[in-house]
C-alpha cells in the first residue's frame, strides 16, 4: 500500500453544518442511527444524524473498501466480520498482516460521553476488545472535550456517562492494565499532538470536510484535531505501526483527514524514480512498462542488472508511443489512489516529459523528498542512505535500494531527530443498527434503542414489542415466509444475542424466510437472550466497579465551565 497517497479529504457533503445552534440540540443516538429509507445524498457528518441510505455509495463515494475484500486475510475474523456487520475499512490489510505475522498493532476508538451507552456502542466495544485479544494493544478514550464543545455536555454529566461507558467497556472484557483507557481532556500529550498536527491543517479544509462555517465555535474545531491527536496517539506512545480505528461510518471524515495528517508531519516523502525528473503515479506506470519492456528486450532477460541496462528516455518515448494502457479497473488500483486512475491523459504527459529527457538513462531509484526534515535530519538521510545515491537540493535518489527499504531508512531518520513516522492509520466500519420500532435506532425514542442500564426485564419487553420483518398473518407467514432482511429482530440476534453461534443466526434466517418461523415464539428468544445478557452485563458491570476505581482516571473532574446548552 503506498502510504504517501494523497488523501481523500475532498468535500464530504456534509448535510448541515455543525453551527452552534445545532451542537445545542444533541444528537442522542451516539451514533447508532440509520436511515430507514434511501438518503437523498450520501453524507458522512460525524455531528449529524448519521443516516446511510446505502452502504455501497460510500464505496464509490469516498473512497471506503469492501471489507469482503480483506476479510480473507483475517485468520479468525470477528463473528461481526463473519456477517457482514463490519462493511467496509481503510486500509485495514496492514493490521491483518501485522496481526497474522505476530507484528505489533493497535486498536483505538473513542465515545463521546452524551449519554447511557448502548447496544450499539457495544459493536465498537467489542472490536477494540477482540484486537486487543487478537495481540493488539488497546485503546478506549472518553471524548470529554468534544461532548463539551460540539453537544454542551456540562463537565458533571460527562463524567457520570463516561462512569457509564468505561464499566460497560471493563464488563465486556477491555484488559485495562494491557490496555490504555483515557479522557481527552486529561491527556496532555494528546493535546500536544493535536497542537502539532493542528499546524498542518486549515481552516478551509475544515470548511470543506466537515461544514464548519463562521458560527462554528473554535473549541469545536479544537476537539477535530484532538480526535486526529487520539486515532494517532496509539503510535506515539510506543512506535508507529497499523493502527485500526473501529467507528460507524460517520466518522470517516475524521479518519481521512487524521490519514493526511499523518502523511503532512511526515519528514520525507519516498516515492519512485527513472530520472531526473518528477513523475505522477499514473506516469509512473506507464514509464514503468516502458522502461520493463525495453530492459528486458536489451539482453533478453527480465532478471536484468538496473545498472548495465542502456535504456535513454528517448527510446522509451518511442516505446511509449504505440504502447496502449489498459483500462483503468477499480478493483486493481489499490484503494485510495484508485479514483482519477486515467492512463490516457498520462500517457501524453509522460511522453513530453520522456521527450524532453532525450539521451538520459532511464534508471529505477527511490526518491526521498525533503518534506518537512530539519537540516540535520535530512544529513543523517544521506548518510543512511546506502549504495550508490545521488544528492540533490531537495531530494536524495538512491539506486540500490528497494521502495520498503527506503520507506524503514526515512521513517528510522525521522524518529531519531525528533519526529513522529507516523503510519497512516487504517479503519474499519461497521452497519448502523434499526430502531426496534422500525426506522431509526436513537436514543431519544426509548422504546427503539436498548440502553446498556436497561432493566433486564425493560429489554425483553422493548424486543417483545418490536417491529418485525414479518407478514400479516401467520398463514402469509408460513406461505412466504418472514422477511429476515427487514427485520429489528433479526438484526439483534446478529448483531449481538446470537454471540459467536454463527448456527443460531443461520437457523433463525433460514426458518424465518421458509415461513417455518413465527414472529411470536422468534420474538420470545430473543426477548429471553437480551433478559439474560442485560442481566450478566450488568452483573458484569458491578464487578468492574473496583477495576475501574483502580484506574488512573479522574471521574470527578473539578473543571469549571459552562452548564451547557440543550
Ligand atoms: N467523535 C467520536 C464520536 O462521535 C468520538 C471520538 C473521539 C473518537 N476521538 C476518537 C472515535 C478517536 C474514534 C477515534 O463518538
Ligand atoms: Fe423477524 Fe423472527 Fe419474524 Fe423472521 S420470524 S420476521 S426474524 S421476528
Amino acid at each position: 500500500m503506498d502510504e504517501d497517497t494523497p488523501e481523500e479529504t475532498g468535500p464530504s457533503a456534509p448535510t448541515g453544518g455543525p453551527r452552534d445552534e445545532a451542537a445545542g440540540s444533541p444528537r442522542t443516538d451516539g451514533g447508532t442511527e440509520r436511515a430507514d429509507g434511501p438518503a437523498d445524498e450520501v453524507a458522512l457528518d460525524p455531528w449529524g444524524s448519521a443516516s446511510v441510505g446505502d452502504y455501497a455509495d460510500l464505496f464509490e463515494e469516498f473512497g471506503i473498501e469492501a471489507f469482503d475484500d480483506v476479510a480473507d486475510d483475517v485468520a479468525d475474523p470477528h463473528y461481526l466480520m463473519r456477517r457482514g456487520v463490519i462493511f467496509g475499512h481503510r486500509e485495514y490489510d496492514a493490521v491483518a498482516e501485522a496481526m497474522a505475522n505476530d507484528e505489533p498493532f493497535a486498536a483505538l476508538s473513542g465515545f463521546m460521553p452524551t449519554g447511557d451507552p448502548h447496544i450499539g456502542h457495544k459493536l465498537v466495544f467489542d472490536e477494540i476488545i477482540w484486537h486487543q485479544r487478537q495481540g493488539g494493544d488497546a485503546f478506549g478514550l472518553i471524548a470529554d472535550l468534544e461532548a463539551h464543545s460540539a453537544r454542551g455536555m456540562s463537565w458533571s454529566e460527562i463524567d457520570e456517562h463516561a462512569r457509564n461507558y468505561l464499566l460497560s467497556l471493563l464488563a465486556l472484557g477491555f484488559d485495562a492494565e494491557a490496555g490504555e483507557i483515557y479522557r481527552q481532556s486529561d491527556n496532555r500529550e494528546v493535546q500536544d499532538l493535536g497542537f502539532e498536527l493542528g499546524s498542518k491543517a486549515n481552516f478551509s479544509e475544515f470548511e470543506a470536510i466537515y461544514g464548519f462555517d463562521g458560527e462554528t465555535n473554535v473549541s469545536h474545531m479544537q476537539s477535530v484535531v484532538t480526535q486526529t491527536a487520539d486515532i494517532l496517539y496509539p503510535q506515539l506512545v510506543d512506535e508507529p505501526k497499523p493502527t485500526v480505528i473501529p467507528v460507524g461510518p460517520d466518522q470517516d471524515p475524521h479518519v481521512r483527514l487524521t490519514r493526511d495528517l499523518a502523511t503532512r508531519v511526515r519528514y520525507f516523502k519516498v516515492t519512485e524514480a527513472f530520472a531526473s525528473f518528477e513523475l505522477d503515479d499514473d506516469e509512473r506506470q506507464l514509464v514503468r512498462a516502458a522502461y520493463d519492456a525495453l530492459a528486458a528486450g536489451s539482453d533478453g532477460d527480465a532478471e536484468v542488472n538496473d545498472a548495465e541496462t542502456d535504456v535513454r528516455c528517448e527510446a522509451a518515448a518511442e516505446w511509449l508511443a504505440d504502447y496502449e494502457p489498459p483500462e483503468p479497473d477499480r478493483d486493481d488500483a489499490g484503494g485510495d489512489a484508485a479514483p482519477g486512475l486515467d492512463l490516457a491523459a498520462a500517457k501524453s504527459t509522460a511522453l513530453d516529459k520522456l521527450r524532453a529527457g532525450g539521451k538520459e538513462p532511464l534508471r529505477p531509484r527511490v526518491r526521498f523528498f525533503d518534506r518537512n526534515a530539519t537540516d540535520e535530519a535530512f544529513e543523517a538521510l544521506i548518510e543512511a542512505v546506502g549504495g550508490e545515491k545521488r544528492v540533490f537540493d531537495g531530494h536524495v535518489d538512491a539506486f540500490e535500494m528497494t521502495r520498503s527499504e527506503a520507506e524503514a531508512v526515512a521513517r528510522e531518520v525521522e524518529i531519531d531527530h525528533g519526529g513522529f513516522g507516523f503510519r497512516q492509520p487504517s479503519s474499519i466500519y461497521h452497519r448502523f443498527m434499526t430502531g426496534l420500532t422500525g426506522g431509526k435506532m436513537s436514543s431519544s425514542i426509548p422504546a427503539s434503542h436498548i440502553s446498556l442500564l436497561d432493566d433486564p426485564e425493560d429489554g425483553y419487553d422493548k424486543v417483545r414489542s418490536a417491529t418485525t420483518g414479518g407478514r400479516d398473518t401467520a398463514e402469509k407467514q408460513r406461505e412466504l415466509g418472514g422477511e429476515a432482511d427487514e427485520c429489528p429482530v433479526y438484526e439483534l440476534y446478529a448483531y449481538l444475542l446470537a454471540g459467536d453461534d454463527d448456527e443460531l443466526t443461520k437457523t433463525v434466517y433460514s426458518e424465518c424466510v421458509n415461513g417455518e418461523r413465527l414472529c411470536g415464539g422468534c420474538k420470545e428468544q430473543a426477548a429471553e437472550l437480551m433478559r439474560e445478557f442485560l442481566d450478566d452485563h450488568q452483573e458484569k458491570r458491578e464487578e468492574a466497579e473496583e477495576l475501574l476505581d483502580d484506574l488512573d482516571i479522574d471521574l470527578d473532574s473539578d473543571r469549571r465551565g459552562t452548564g451547557g446548552e440543550h
